[in-house]
């Protein structure tokens, strides 16, 4: 389960996200700390904050460490426990001057996506419900008057010194969130955004109490999770029970009868995704059904559907019925309706087996879904299908051994700067020399060759 609170800077989300983490008993993650972390790293490295180049430099390989303790979490960065010096002003300025640049926003939605929890987490900030999570179970946007935020960060400051004075006026916060506000709001990569579907809080005349309240309210009938969210993790939550029995059926043949080993399954990020894969054998769908740690869509052809009990347990596999017509719209709008429900897709970007089992040209439809849901393409490599079903055998070797390998994502927004055009014939190029690579990297780790 995971839930996302977004909001301003001072709208209150960090402190009601403890309240409602500590009350479920998950983890909470306080996505701005990252960022400050970061900011911190540049300021104590004496990096120009509005050199792009200089800020790059400091952060290639820095390494973020969150120690999750009973008073807090604690954030150690290169070895350095930085935790008590996140929370100034001139790291604040930092913060959100940084947070803009599109690598600086890679690096830390790698550490967010990648948060360790066990029940589930509160993930709070300010992209969480819109990028970091787009499928969080629920998302919330708490809103404030910048008069009122100011006043709390106010408060803040002073609770945290040792004097029990801030070493900046009341007006000087004011302005300061003002500021970073308009920042944070026009900044081209990323602005902040009430997420789709979100619930909003406005806090401004609220007490902490009563925002968790309503916060609680708005959590408080989670969808049941069903029968494989449990056995198979938060991922298949929303599976029906036909899919999660396949989906642990086949990987047991497959383990079995194919002692099939799978590689580079943290690649694979939750949200939506094409997974683009190899083709060869009928094998390829089941064995990728049940190696994506995620549900999955896939397309079949439209006549497998005509006898109705078949077509009832493929749409129970989340098959979705295809023409093979290239202008068919009614299964274009389907596959992309998969996509805007943040789920993953699996396509065979060869567009048919490949009767030699080497691999073969892309056809030009992955990139069009790619760039028409603006999903990021996960090629992916697979082997051992050829050799153990290959096309125009009548039936399969029962035996034999099967590689998946998920590679690292090509992600649309590298490729958004580009003309429509561009970006497509750039992501199949890009989408082949990674299929290619994976290729080699298999046949020379496992000793193998292509047929
Ligand atoms: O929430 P905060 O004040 O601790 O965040 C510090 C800065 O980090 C803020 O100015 C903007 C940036 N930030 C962001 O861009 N995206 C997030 N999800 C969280 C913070």
């Amino acid at each position: 389960m995971i839930i996302t609170i977004d909001g301003t800077s001072g709208s209150g989300k960090s402190t009601v996200a403890a309240l409602i983490a500590k009350k479920f008993g998950y983890e909470k993650l306080d996505s701005g700390a990252l960022y400050r972390s970061m900011a911190h790293k540049i300021l104590i490295e004496g990096a120009d904050p509005a050199d792009p180049e200089a800020v790059q430099k400091v952060l290639d390989g820095v390494k973020l460490h969150v120690e999750n303790e009973p008073r807090g979490a604690r954030y150690i960065v290169d070895g350095q426990d930085v935790t008590d010096q996140i929370r100034s002003p001139e790291v604040s300025q930092v913060a959100s001057k940084v947070a803009g640049y599109p690598f600086v926003r890679a690096l830390v939605l790698n550490m967010q996506r990648h948060y360790p929890y066990k029940k589930g987490l509160v993930a709070e900030g300010r992209d969480m419900g819109s990028v970091v999570f787009p499928g969080a179970t629920r998302k919330l946007f708490l809103s404030a008057k910048p008069e009122e935020r100011a006043k709390r960060r106010y408060q803040e400051l002073i609770e945290r010194s040792v004097d029990g004075a801030a070493t900046v006026s009341f007006d000087e916060v004011l302005n300061g969130i003002v500021e970073r506000d308009r920042r944070d709001e026009e900044r081209e990569n990323c602005p902040l955004v009430r997420p789709e579907g979100a619930i909003e809080i406005d806090t401004t005349n609220l007490s902490i109490e009563e925002v968790c309240v309503r916060m609680e309210n708005a959590i408080a009938k989670p969808k049941r999770k069903k029968f494989w969210g449990y056995i198979l993790g938060e991922r298949f939550s929303e599976i029906n029970f036909v899919y999660g029995f396949c989906y642990v059926l086949t990987k047991g043949i497959y383990k079995l009868f194919y002692r099939s080993e799978i590689y580079g399954r943290e690649n694979l990020v939750p949200g939506k995704g094409i997974v683009a894969v190899n083709h060869v054998s009928f094998l390829d769908p089941p064995l990728m059904g049940s190696s994506i740690p995620d549900e999955v869509y896939a397309m079949a052809i439209d006549y497998l559907f005509k006898f109705p009990p078949f077509a009832w347990l493929l749409r129970k596999l989340h098959s979705i019925p295809v023409s093979g017509n290239a202008s068919d719209r009614a299964s274009l709008k389907r596959t992309l309706d998969v996509l805007s429900k943040d789920k993953k897709l699996l396509i065979f970007p060869e567009g048919e087996r490949r009767k030699c089992g080497t691999l073969g040209p892309l056809k030009g439809g992955v990139a069009m879904l790619a760039s028409l849901a603006k999903a990021d393409v996960y090629p992916t490599y697979l082997y051992g299908t050829y050799q153990a079903f290959p096309p125009g055998k009548k039936f399969p070797k029962f035996w034999g051994k099967v590689y998946v390998v998920f590679g690292k994502p090509l992600k649309w927004a590298d490729y958004e700067h580009l003309s429509a055009k561009e970006a497509r014939v750039k992501l199949l190029e890009d989408l082949a020399v990674a299929l290619r690579d994976l290729e080699q990297n298999l046949f020379k780790q496992k000793n193998i060759s292509p047929n």
